[in-house]
């Protein structure tokens, strides 16, 4: 058998991390591997940021990832060669990788979680990069690249949060909190499968925004200390279906608060400082919560979330693009806090 050339040694840009510190981002040159028979070759277009970046680039989020390593883990790429016996791809097909490469199907365990891109394994801030081909979904043909990429971890954690393990359903009321990637994405969702939204945020200009995009009830948390309670009088004192929690021990006993009896709490993020006290274990446990951690998402979840995308035309909320060569304001501008969405870079 005659096997087609492959376009191995190519050298191309990429950015690196070699020291915890997001000031030591540097670009660097590596070469395209020679790709295996299932693999996929995807000239990398456009990436966006998550705050899980930052806490990468900081040594917070593991200190243990060897270094240098190329940052970010939301992608989205034109496949320009594809192995011997992909079946699932050909070239010029639009694609992104999901956000732990080898997490399929089914739950998750310790050896897919070591697959998470721009962590455990290099990520996408490069030109090229190579993928089994199991590990990439197909875009939604109305997003470009730049929607695409914000895809992966923000909007996938978002659709495992409510749709996959909370079974949201039209009606039910959703509580999301600030105006992040993935309380964004959040509200898209609810709002697509036709829930009410109540959001929070700091800001009284993205307050506006929040109503404009359809949130029934926006409560500023920095102005409403107790913001909980005004959760509780919008539901007629009955609570909401389902937090999206991305605030952690800061906000969660207000989530305990602001949940109905029975209902469903994702929790996913650690955003907020826990200075108040509360007896929230109690409400928790009173209430007969169903309270669920939630780590991004797999191959099959992010084919049925992008399935809904399409057939909604669901649009990502793109704060700011930004160049490769830009990553580390692009990346103090996320820490800044001032997004309303996702912040992109383009490759
Ligand atoms: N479990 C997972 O798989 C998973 C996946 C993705 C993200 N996460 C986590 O989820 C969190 C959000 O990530 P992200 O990428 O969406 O972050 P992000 O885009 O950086 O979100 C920042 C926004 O969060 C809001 N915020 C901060 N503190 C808040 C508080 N005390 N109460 C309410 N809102 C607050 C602010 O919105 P306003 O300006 O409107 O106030 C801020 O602008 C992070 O902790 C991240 O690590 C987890």
């Amino acid at each position: 058998m005659v096997t087609a050339p492959t376009k191995t040694d190519i050298e191309y840009a990429a950015f690196e991390l070699p020291s915890f510190s997001i000031d030591a981002i540097r670009a660097t040159k590596r070469t395209t591997p020679s790709i295996g028979p299932l693999d996929v070759l995807v000239r990398m277009k456009a990436a966006s940021l998550n705050y899980r970046d930052i806490i990468v680039a900081l040594g917070v989020y593991n200190p243990g990832i060897p270094l240098p390593r190329i940052p970010l883990s939301d992608g989205a790429g034109e496949v320009v060669e594809v192995g011997s016996s992909v079946t699932r791809f050909k070239v010029g097909d639009r694609v992104s990788p999901n956000f732990m490469t080898e997490w399929l199907a089914g739950k998750i365990n310790a050896t897919v979680k070591a697959s998470d891109l721009g962590g455990t394994i290099d990520g996408v801030l490069r030109e090229y990069a190579v993928f089994n081909e199991k590990s990439l979904v197909r875009i939604p043909e109305h997003l470009s690249y730049e929607e695409a990429a914000t895809l992966p971890c923000a909007a996938l954690t978002a659709w495992n949060g409510l749709v996959e393990n909370g079974r949201l359903r039209a009606g039910e009321t959703v509580l999301v909190m600030g105006t992040g990637g993935v309380s964004i994405f959040a509200m898209q969702l609810a709002l697509l499968h036709g829930a009410e939204v109540i959001a929070t945020t700091s800001s009284d200009e993205k307050m506006k925004r929040l109503k404009k995009m359809g949130a029934a009830h926006v409560i500023n948390y920095k102005n409403t200390p107790d913001w909980e309670k005004e959760v509780v009088k919008y539901t007629c004192g009955r609570g909401v279906d389902h937090v999206v929690e991305i605030g952690g021990a800061g906000t969660l006993a207000k989530s305990a608060v602001s949940v109905k009896l029975g209902g469903h709490i994702s929790l996913i993020g650690v955003l907020a400082d826990a200075k108040q006290k509360s007896n929230f274990e109690i409400s928790l446990l009173m209430k007969a919560v169903k309270l669920q951690g939630v780590f991004v998402g797999s191959v099959e979840m992010y084919e049925r979330m992008n399935a809904a995308i399409s057939l909604h035309k669901m649009k990502p909320v793109i704060d700011k693009t930004f160049k490769a060569n830009q990553i580390i304001e692009a990346l103090k501008y996320q820490q800044s806090g001032a997004h309303f969405g996702k912040i992109v870079i383009t490759i």
